[in-house]
């Protein structure tokens, strides 16, 4: 049997039949991390505060709050040296990282850059490429200079804007040449709801929730168009993608009505900013949805402009993927009710699907799903799409070997791959890479280090930092093996 005989059936089943349909030659097979999440060192440098550092966790729902300061977390600032050459070892391909704004302008608001930040992420990119690593350099990844959320309330200030293009400049400025990938600003869709971290803003008293949050949503936007832009201008060679986190919501049933209130959330969550990115404009659903409640988009004269033309300069669309969603319509009989209820329940934790199993943050586990995600969002917006995480969150132990048996990180890892192997050889979907979450343990985005998502253990628990040694866990071998065989050792067995 051959790819040609039976065009739908599953890449693991082509595979079982002798015929792997392999991953392209140049698939960007790799891992991704946060480095405010990793490096430590937040004062060393020349640093300034993050908003991440700052940040008093409110903890998820159901979890017990055991969360770490941020001062050392994985020491990447130290060992990074060490951590990529490790990642050369895996045969990683790409790794995604983020420049952390505060080590570049310690306070957001300087007329010249930190030369010493610089210097430390053109070493790091350095590193990658001498290990034969493709660096995917994200611009924005909760690591707003802690100042700029004091004085300005980050992005509710349009001045905060201009700064981050400062910053986008200052980068690009000197990466350029070496850096091709470039990610404007890390899970952008959702800054509206989680703005103290991903916006650097705090809602305030006074303020409407649709107003902030229709606020919030504008400025992010032009933010992430005047750093592509920035990036266009600056480097006609770049590769500008946008990054948004993507988990798309199924309806619980087929009640129709079950089904419009997934459709609903899918637009309110993901399409409202794609559309802006990509299409580069906002959509008649969302200018209805602000009118409807009394408010609009706080937009200026020339601010479209800027959107069409970040819009115009983008190459691909990168998405964070862990989990789906299932939403059911919530039958108040209040229609405008309803829609602002559906929208804070999906915030607060999704209701469980029950043809899906959940990691202990009550994550739902899905592979189909990317395959999904993938789909969807080619069949929108028409650009390459670009799995910049995915990974499972798990509290685990080496055993008495010194290694972590992590069964559970390769099935998941397993199941996303072969599912993304259909979304490219049976949907046709032009995927640029996958990029697991994360290659080495980091703190998670609650400060947990008990939360570990890597291919590499590193010695430290939420409180005891050890001697912060890295060894390469079971997966770390598995995942060498998926890359050198094209994808083709996950497509094995059942
Ligand atoms: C994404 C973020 O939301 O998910 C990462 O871009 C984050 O920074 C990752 O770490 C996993 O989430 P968490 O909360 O388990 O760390």
């Amino acid at each position: 049997m051959t790819a040609g005989d039976r065009t739908e059936v599953s890449a693991a089943q082509l595979a079982a039949a002798g015929t792997p349909p392999l991953f392209p030659e140049d698939f960007l097979w790799g891992g991704a991390t946060s480095n405010v999440q990793g490096e430590g060192g937040i004062a060393e440098g020349g640093k300034g505060l993050s908003v991440y550092d700052t940040l008093v966790v409110t903890p998820e729902p159901g979890i017990e709050p055991v969360y770490s300061d941020t001062a050392v977390a994985s020491d990447h600032y130290h060992r990074y040296r060490e951590d990529i050459a490790l990642m050369g070892e895996l045969g990683m391909k790409a790794h995604r990282f983020s420049i952390v704004w505060s080590r570049i302008f310690p306070n957001g608001d300087e007329t010249e850059p930190n030369q010493a930040g610089l210097a430390f992420y053109e070493d790091m990119v350095d590193a990658l490429r001498e290990n034969g690593i493709e660096p995917v350099a994200s611009l924005l990844h909760f690591d707003m200079p802690d100042n700029l959320r004091v004085t300005r309330n980050g992005f509710e200030s349009r001045e905060t804007i201009d700064l981050h293009t400062r910053f986008v400049k200052a980068v690009v400025g000197r990466l350029r040449g070496k850096v091709t990938y470039w990610i404007t600003y890390n899970e952008i869709n959702t800054a509206p709801f989680f703005p103290r971290l991903v916006a650097g803003s705090e809602r305030p008293e006074t303020a409407q929730k649709v107003d902030y949050e229709a606020t919030i949503r504008h400025h992010t936007l032009l933010a992430q168009a005047q750093a592509a832009l920035a990036i266009r201008t600056l480097q006609s060679d770049a590769q500008v993608g946008c990054m948004i986190y993507y988990g798309p919501s199924y309806p619980a049933s087929s009640d129709p009505r079950d089904v419009t209130a997934a459709r609903f959330l899918n637009d309110s969550v993901f399409h409202v900013p794609l559309d802006v990115m990509a299409h580069g404009e906002y959509s008649t659903f969302y200018r209805r949805f602000l009118e409807r409640r009394g408010s609009n988009i706080p937009e200026q004269s020339g601010d479209a402009e800027i959107l069409r033309a970040g819009a115009e300069v983008l190459d691909y669309i990168s998405f964070s993927y862990y989990q789906t969603a299932v939403a059911s319509h919530p039958d108040t009989g209040n229609e405008v009710a309803d829609e602002d209820a559906l929208m804070a329940g999906f915030f607060s934790g999704s209701q469980p699907n029950p043809h899906l199993d959940r990691n202990e943050w009550g994550w739902q586990i899905d592979p189909e799903g990317i395959r999904t995600a993938a789909a969807q969002l080619y069949a929108r917006y028409r650009k390459p799409v670009f799995v910049v995480e995915n990974g499972i969150g798990i509290d685990e132990q080496p055993d008495e070997s010194g290694v972590v048996q992590d069964d559970a990180r390769i099935a998941y890892h397993r199941g996303h791959v072969r599912a993304l192997a259909d979304a490219i050889h049976i949907d046709g979907v032009p995927v640029i890479g996958y990029l697991a979450w994360s290659p080495f343990d980091i703190l998670s985005s609650h400060k947990e280090m008990r939360k570990r998502y890597g291919f590499i253990h590193i010695n430290r628990t939420h409180d005891d930092l050890r001697d912060l040694k890295r060894t390469p866990k079971k997966s770390f071998w598995w995942y060498r093996d998926v890359i050198a065989s094209r994808g083709a050792s996950a497509l094995e067995g059942d």
